[in-house]
């Protein structure tokens, strides 16, 4: 078709705007055609922009040329629409869009651009004929189009603002701090970037800009945030990508608490952007709650709690079925699932794995025959109703009695932390089974019951690495230790029950963000590198800067760095956070439409003195 120019025709209204008050008046539209349907002497187009959808009428027995002319428009054509609003018969009102009470009758439009055959149709609103998210990636500007994609971004752009709004009401300064850095330790490996004036010399992209805040705060800037990327080189998953935003924040002089009322006052504000209110003070717990009630230091609270009930058997009967009398029992309860089949019963023991020193009791109804009565106080204590689902996981007592003939003392504290963690992943994998029985993961709901956020605080500062043969930080090395516990790593004595002043915040089982109050003073950092295995020489090569930065009066700091994608994902209803970034990279850290990475010429290497080996 000829295009048209667009001449100094101006838009008047956009798509979605129109209402009934509208009737009669003149309105210019441009956008994009949405859907054409052809009824003989009527045409109808529907024209959409990014406020929505508008229908456009094209009447032969008024204009054949012009309808003659509309017969030619195809999807995804743009297009600018001239033409009178009109109220339309009640009878065809669409209920469907906000502008179905009226259209516009055109009376001239231009064709301001054509599309060729698309690989999929962005108008189409049912995802079920979306090809596969392969071509979608590719095609992202297609793909954006999409009125829910448009919705996630959209309502991504409210939560960041909402964010940056308050935060900046509470007295928070947003400071940028460089992309081109040095390495920071976040636990993945770098993004680099290598510098053409000093061959061999890299720049880290930062995995968070965790030293430069803790700078500003050395720098007397009382309190910081950034809306910021960072970049990390890890496995990914759905909930991870190589580069990702974090609402970062650091504030001088904080308790604990005070970390929290403020992520609280923000989250609630974006939150309220999502038309969601949500109840604030969240709930506390601590890291061995968390473990011993939900197996997990993510608990998804949206379920019931597991519970503890070796004490419901006799040690005779805890005999009798070879389970551990000096480890935890644990009942796991998954509401409204029902009777099941014999089949269904088989199919919870994959769930639970090969673990070789735990057992599973998943036919907790057949226990009923030898052991009535701890059935019963079982029912009573996790207050089970009758359609819903108990099982149990306990410890093997054969493993147990083995470990104490060899002569090894088994380390009940550890041993404790693997059933519940054993139990704690089986209670995840029954709650994702029968999720359409109970039905309390429904996603991207309005209603704020959806939504269980909490804290999880006094985290153990140091996790043994089994690999390395050493302590390794549980969050991050500059981390502040419980202040009783500092001892124990001055004298870097009994590392493993050293508790951080560490905490995350969680939702519905996904770790939203991580902070902590830090080390302000020069010697305890040392000390914490020296626990981690640093030599003098390897801590100040890394962090030398900062550990002088330390001695020249470091108040002390605390702060916290949430996700913001995946705050954006669970709000938006999103399984994954490429529905919620606008450009995402694949599992495979690939950039489809752009394509990226790709080979750089020869030259740009020699530039870089770099040479890369086959
Ligand atoms: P942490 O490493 O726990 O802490 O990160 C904080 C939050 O960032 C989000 N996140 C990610 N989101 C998407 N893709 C990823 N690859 C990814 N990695 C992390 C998570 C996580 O909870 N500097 C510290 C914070 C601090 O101590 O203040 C830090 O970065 O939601």
């Amino acid at each position: 078709m000829q295009l048209d120019f667009l001449g100094d025709l101006q838009r008047t209204h956009t798509c979605g705007a129109l209402r009934a008050a509208d009737a009669n008046k003149e309105v210019v539209l441009m956008g994009w055609v949405n859907r054409r349907r052809d009824l003989g002497n009527l045409i109808f187009i529907d024209i959409r922009d990014r406020s929505g959808i508008a229908q456009v009428v094209f009447n032969r027995e008024v204009n054949a040329a012009l309808h003659e002319k509309a017969a030619g428009l195809r999807s995804e054509y743009v297009i600018a629409v001239l033409g009178k609003v009109k109220q339309r018969d009640p009878s065809t009102f669409n209920k469907n869009i906000p502008t179905g009470e009226v259209e516009v009758v055109a009376r001239e439009f231009r064709l301001l651009n054509e599309s060729k055959v698309l690989p999929f149709l962005p108008g189409e609103p049912d995802a079920a004929q979306l090809p596969n998210e392969e071509v979608r990636l590719k095609y992202r500007y297609l793909d954006l189009r999409r009125t829910p994609m448009q919705a996630n971004i959209e309502l991504r752009h409210k939560i960041a603002l909402a964010v940056r709004n308050h935060l900046s009401g509470q007295g928070f300064y947003e400071i940028e701090t460089p992309f081109m850095t040095r390495s920071t330790p976040e636990g993945a490996r770098d993004y680099l970037v290598p510098s053409r004036v000093y061959p061999g010399s890299f720049y880290a992209l930062p995995q968070s800009p965790q030293l430069f805040k803790q700078i500003l705060m050395i720098s007397g800037f009382d309190r910081y945030f950034q809306i910021v990327r960072c970049f990390r080189d890890e496995d990914l998953r759905a909930d991870r990508q190589p580069e990702f935003t974090q609402i970062d924040l650091e504030m001088t002089f904080p308790q604990q608490e005070r970390v929290f009322e403020v992520v609280e006052g923000f989250l609630k504000a974006a939150f309220q952007a999502a038309g969601i209110d949500l109840p604030a003070p969240f709930p506390r717990m601590t890291y061995d709650e968390a473990i011993r009630l939900y197996g997990s230091d993510k608990p998804d609270l949206r379920l019931p709690a597991m519970v503890g009930v070796r004490e419901c058997f006799t040690p005779a009967e805890l005999e009798k079925l070879a389970i551990d009398p000096g480890l935890p029992v644990v009942a796991i309860r998954t509401p409204k699932v029902g009777e099941l089949s014999r089949k269904e019963r088989d199919d919870i023991r994959p769930l639970f794995g090969e673990r070789p020193n735990a057992k599973l009791f998943e036919d907790f109804n057949r226990l009923e025959k030898g052991y009535s009565e701890a059935v019963t106080k079982i029912r009573a204590l996790t207050k089970a109703a009758a359609d819903d689902l108990i099982v149990l996981v306990a410890a093997d007592g054969s493993v147990a009695r083995h470990k104490s003939e060899g002569g090894v003392k088994p380390e009940v504290k550890q041993h404790d932390h693997a059933v519940y963690t054993a139990a704690g992943a089986l209670r995840i994998a029954l709650a994702q089974k029968y999720a359409d029985r109970h039905k309390a993961f429904a996603g991207g709901r309005k209603d704020a019951d959806s939504y269980h956020l909490l804290w999880v605080t006094d985290f153990p500062m140091f996790e043994w690495d089994e690999e390395g043969q050493r302590w390794a930080a549980a969050h991050h090395p500059f981390t502040s230790p419980h202040e009783p516990d500092m001892e124990k790593v001055l004298a870097h004595k009994d590392l493993g029950s050293v508790r951080a002043l560490a905490y995350d915040i969680v939702m519905n089982g996904t770790e939203l963000g991580s902070g902590s109050i830090r080390i302000h003073r020069q010697d305890v950092q040392r000390q914490i590198f020296y626990a981690l295995g640093m030599t003098e020489e390897e801590a100040k090569s890394r962090f030398g800067f900062f550990l002088e930065a330390l001695e020249y009066g470091t108040p002390p700091h605390g702060g916290i760095a949430l996700g913001l994608d995946r705050i954006v994902m669970i709000l938006a209803g999103a399984e994954s956070l490429r529905e919620v970034i606008p450009f995402p990279k694949t599992a495979k850290a690939v950039d489809m439409m752009v394509d990226a990475p790709t080979p750089v010429s020869e030259t740009q290497l020699r530039d870089l003195g770099i040479k890369v080996k086959s």
